[in-house]
């Protein structure tokens, strides 16, 4: 890439979403051209977009992203340097995430080299490193394509976001228990911040360090249990620290149910999938995996930023949990 400040033009792909519209913030504070592609009838209708402060000093171009003669088409006369894609299926099921993890971002990389674009920059995540869901799967197969395409590019794969974390805030403040899976020891992660993330992702844009690579990322600190999350929340609230166990074999009697009768009534498949994922929540920690010792390992997690999660309890317990929803993916 050239300078990042002889106004390089990057079309941002989910930039409606949790961190695309930090990254678009982020891209414009550091003098970037943004091309924020929308999809029609998406989160944030067009011509409502100037006054939306994240997408406010962007262009905007709006195509289903799903179809490649579309993307192809808006992006034609359209001059970019570089992509980053925060696009995700908002919803985990098999045939949403194949649509958008991984057909939509091929769609994009096709315009990308298309149009000679030098970079593509992926949010992808740490938990594709042991791939058990559907959604993880399609974003490894892009991941493959990505590598093999010829692009210049960065993969980055976060570890726990803070809104991950988040979902229990409003049950602890009003006095209830915080809810763990198994003894809320066995899994663990490095939270990262929204903005923190988005800064992340615009270093790859410059960064010839990170070029070409596979990128797992944390937040600054140690790693933290749901145990140590539901202490620290309690703590700041003011609450006595109640932690309530839940044994992660809920999904597996709720799996034991809804795999057989998926088979059978193929609509009951996506929440089959939804349990899968529940599953995969409560057992696995988002760390680096290492395969050698066939372990997670906390210490070899690369830390980046300065927000903790400790500040962002403090201010979602100050000023609500607003942007922070979980949507389809809350577990509590
Ligand atoms: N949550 C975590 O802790 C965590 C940790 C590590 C990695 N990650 C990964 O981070 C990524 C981004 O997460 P996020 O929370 O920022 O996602 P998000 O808020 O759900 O945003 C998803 C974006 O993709 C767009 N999109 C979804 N379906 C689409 C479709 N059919 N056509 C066009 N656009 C579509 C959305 O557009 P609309 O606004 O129009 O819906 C939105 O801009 C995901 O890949 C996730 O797996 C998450």
């Amino acid at each position: 890439m050239g300078s990042a400040h002889d106004k390089c033009r990057v079309v941002l792909a989910g930039a409606s979403g949790y961190i695309g519209r930090h990254v678009a913030m982020t891209l414009v504070r550091r003098g970037y051209e943004v091309v924020a592609v929308l999809r029609p009838g998406g989160e944030v209708e067009f011509s409502e977009y100037r006054l939306d402060p994240a997408l406010s000093g962007c262009d905007v171009c709006v195509a289903p992203v799903t179809d490649a003669d579309a993307v192809a088409r808006a992006l034609a006369n359209v001059r970019f340097d570089a992509v980053i894609s925060c696009l995700a299926s908002r919803n985990g099921a098999p045939d949403d995430a194949w649509e958008v993890d991984y057909v939509a971002n091929r769609n994009l990389l096709a315009a990308a080299l298309h149009g000679g674009a030098s970079r593509y920059v992926l949010l992808s995540a740490i938990c594709v490193q042991r791939p058990k869901l559907a959604f993880q799967h399609a974003k490894l197969a892009f991941e493959q394509e990505l590598k093999a395409s010829g692009m210049d590019h960065v993969i980055v794969r976060p570890t726990a976001f803070f809104k991950s974390l988040a979902g229990q805030v409003d049950r602890v403040k009003a006095g209830k228990a915080f809810l763990v899976f198994g003894d809320g020891t066995e899994t663990a992660c490095k939270p990262i911040a929204e903005a923190d993330l988005a800064d992340y992702l615009v270093d790859a844009l410059e960064d010839p360090a990170m070029r070409n690579r596979v990128l797992p990322i944390g937040g600054p600190g140690e790693a933290i249990t749901p145990r140590q999350q539901g202490e620290l929340l309690c703590r700041l609230a003011g609450q006595p620290v109640r932690i309530r166990c839940v044994s992660p074999r809920v999904f597996d009697v709720a799996l034991g149910l809804l795999s057989p009768l998926s088979r059978l009534l193929p609509s009951l498949a996506a929440k089959a999938e939804f349990a899968r994922i529940g599953r995969y929540y409560a057992t696995e920690s988002m760390l680096l995996w290492d395969e050698k010792s066939g372990a997670y390992d906390a210490a070899a997690t690369p830390s980046y930023g300065e927000q903790t999660l400790s500040e962002f309890y403090a201010r979602v317990l100050r000023q609500g949990i607003g942007g922070q929803e979980l949507g389809a993916h809350k577990l509590f």
